[in-house]
């Protein structure tokens, strides 16, 4: 059905691949909340927007474990809300972008959802990242979501994953970012 295994990528790959990027899409899940990484992705994204990379959030419905979680969590670390997009508003987008760096997700950005009627998730509205270009998820091993059933997305030719604690890559990915920016000009 799938290939059985998956391709991991690291800090370097993966910051090499956003900055040859001009269109990210951000799927922030439960695993993001629990790391507390929301504040790292907070200044990850001011950084790619300074550079001109276009970043937007994808928040499905019922990513995290309350009604609102993730909202509440960008809106903490001051992320913009005009970037921050509900899941019927940036599915028809998603083709046509870059990167998708789903962070601590896993059933909400599950295509079995769509593919196999026999899921016990069968049904659920999820968001379409597989379309996009190429998909980084971050997690910290292969283990499954609340719902409890595999994730064929991980498997897929263009998914690649960085495994580990969001907020330590996040916050990885954030040093490397900042060590490529020019210094601050003195007459700035
Ligand atoms: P999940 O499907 O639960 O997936 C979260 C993933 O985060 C896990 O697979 C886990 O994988 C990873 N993770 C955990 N700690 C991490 C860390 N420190 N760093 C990096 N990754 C970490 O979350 P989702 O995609 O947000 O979906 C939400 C689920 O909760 C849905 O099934 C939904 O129906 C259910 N639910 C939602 C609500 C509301 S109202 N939002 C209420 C009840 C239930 P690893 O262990 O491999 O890292």
């Amino acid at each position: 059905m799938y290939k059985r295994q998956v391709r991991a990528v690291d800090v370097a790959k993966t910051v090499e691949l956003i900055l040859e990027s001009r269109s990210i899409v951000i799927v922030p899940g439960y695993g993001l909340a629990v790391a507390q990484a929301q504040h790292g992705v907070s200044d990850i994204t001011k950084r790619l927007r300074d550079r001109g990379i276009k970043v937007r959030f994808a928040i499905h419905p019922v990513a995290g474990r309350l009604p609102g979680h993730m909202n509440v969590l960008l809106a903490e670390a001051k992320i913009p809300y005009d970037i921050v997009h509900e899941m019927e508003e940036i599915n028809p987008d998603l083709p046509a972008v870059d990167l998708v760096l789903v962070i601590g997700a896993n059933d909400i950005v599950n295509p079995s959802a769509q593919d196999d009627p026999a899921s016990p998730i069968a049904g659920m509205p999820v968001l379409e990242v597989w379309k996009s270009r190429t998909v980084i998820v971050m997690k910290r091993g292969m283990a499954s979501g609340y719902a409890g059933v595999e994730n064929p997305l991980f498997y897929r030719d263009n998914t690649l994953m960085l495994f580990g604690d969001a907020k330590k890559n996040i916050d990885a990915i954030a040093g490397v970012l900042a060590a490529k920016e020019p210094p601050a000009s003195p007459h700035a």
